[in-house]
């Protein structure tokens, strides 16, 4: 048997599950999902969930990876067998969903990048500007081949490696990343009248929160933590027995959430500045934001940033997930990680044509509940294949392993923390009842 590899450092460890966590979800949704919900009540709900369900279930998943150095399939299997596995079948069926349409909107990114140095963006009025994105994204050809190159370029990191191609990539992109992001923040909180919106995210107005909210944050840190389908629990896999598990887990929590304040950060003080709403939607940063970009001095240097920093983000985030399919293949099926990349990743592309053609041709096609193929995508696999990961990846850490995962914890140096206890009562009770009680209001169902 081949030796299973292994992340070169600890440093390069933490830099991709951050870079997996880092991505759209951060940038491009939580400022807008912030925005549209109350502002900071928003962010208390989601740091709540973040710093228990979120980082409890994302130790639960190193746990697993490194116990048993396998993909998400394959570890339950060899850790349990049974019904167990079924959890990993659904993780690689959301990485399949969520990488199709994901790679559309990282495909938008590129684009605008290049618009942003050829002088489409220098548009001041966001009504031009909504007109400018509703056309492109609406046409048939252009953003899909900008998908395809997104795709290509995932497919490119993957089919290096796990030292030589992921790590080596986010010890690259993720240290741009915070550079560019702290160039833009500083240029954001210093525009006159900044300063509202650093208000708007940090005082908290609970008359918005309804439980929609609260379901709507728990998604939301599953999704922006890349947990629930088995991404962690890869990345884990790839670790040596002599790594700090909750370390890295509570460091990885910590730069996704400071990312998610930091995009905040970035994002409404630039919207309050010009007098726009920012509870604009998924617009904001498309529209919004370039409108923002035009009215400033070197304002298509600044757009051209910030769309890069979206680009870089977004490439790190999809990398993990394609590998969560890619090391299925690898592992239990024994196909060559370049087959797999390529011919997963192609296949990946195939399932979000439909979702671009949902910003146009397909928008009327409503698949179910008035969903079009995007948003029903997007619904199955943050609002009920991953919270329902999540409970599963729980229950199983918590009940079925619970003995052999207290001592991966104490792995490293022989002491089983005193903390523990407390992880357990969360992995065991509080995030499968929270996660079932979240899932079901949401719904609807009471
Ligand atoms: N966390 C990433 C983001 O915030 C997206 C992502 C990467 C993801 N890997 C994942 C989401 C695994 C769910 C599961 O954009």
């Amino acid at each position: 048997m081949i030796k299973r590899e292994h992340w070169g450092s600890r440093l390069g460890f933490i830099l991709a599950a951050a870079g997996s966590a880092v991505g759209l979800g951060n940038i491009w949704k939580f400022p807008y999902m912030a925005g549209a919900n109350g502002g900071g009540a928003f962010l208390v709900i989601y740091l709540g969930l973040v710093f228990t369900i979120g980082l409890s279930v994302m130790l639960a998943e190193f746990v697993i990876g490194r116990m048993s150095e396998k993909n998400a399939i394959g570890a339950f299997a060899k850790l349990k067998g049974g019904l167990w596995p079924i959890i990993g079948v659904f993780g690689v069926a959301a990485a399949f969903i969520i990488l199709s349409f994901y790679s559309v909107v990282a495909g938008w990114t590129i684009s605008y990048m290049i618009k942003s140095v050829t002088g489409a963006l220098a548009v001041e009025d966001p009504a031009a500007l909504g007109d400018i994105f509703g056309t492109f994204i609406a046409d048939t050809t252009s953003p899909l081949i900008f998908h395809a190159v997104f795709m290509a370029l995932t497919v490119f990191v993957v089919l290096a490696g796990v030292g030589g191609g992921i790590e080596r990539a986010s010890k690259i992109l993720m240290p741009a990343l915070f550079a560019l992001l702290i160039v833009l923040i500083v240029r954001s909180v210093t525009l006159p009248g900044g300063m509202e919106g650093v208000a708007f995210l940090l005082s908290p107005d609970f008359s918005k929160v309804t439980w929609s909210t609260v379901s709507d944050a728990l998604s939301q840190a599953f999704f922006s933590l890349s947990l629930g389908m088995g991404a962690m629990i890869t990345y884990g896999s790839y670790l040596s027995k002599k790594e700090n598990l909750p370390g890295s887990a509570g460091w990885v929590t910590l730069l996704d959430s400071a990312v998610a304040v930091m995009a905040g950060l970035l994002i409404l003080p630039a919207v309050f500045a010009f007098g726009f709403d920012p509870s604009a939607g998924p617009g904001l940063t498309f529209i919004t934001l370039p409108a923002v970009f035009a009215q400033m001095p070197f304002g298509a240097f600044f757009a051209f940033l910030f769309f890069l920093l979206l680009a870089i983000a977004a490439l790190t985030s999809a990398v993990s997930i394609l590998e969560v399919v890619v090391a299925y293949f690898v592992d239990d099926r024994g196909v060559s990680r370049k087959s797999a990349a390529v011919i997963i990743g192609f296949v990946i592309f195939l399932l979000g044509i439909p979702s671009s053609l949902s910003m146009g041709v397909m928008g009327d096609v409503k698949i179910i509940a008035g969903k079009n193929f995007f948003d029903l995508m997007d619904f199955i696999s943050s609002s009920l294949l991953l919270p329902i990961g999540g409970l599963f990846i729980s229950l199983f850490v918590g009940w079925v392993v619970w003995g052999k995962a207290q001592e991966e914890i104490a792995a490293h140096n022989g002491v089983i923390p005193i903390w523990v206890g407390a992880w357990g009562v969360i992995v065991k009770f509080i995030a499968p009842i929270a996660i079932a009680f979240i899932l079901l209001k949401g719904l609807g169902v009471f």
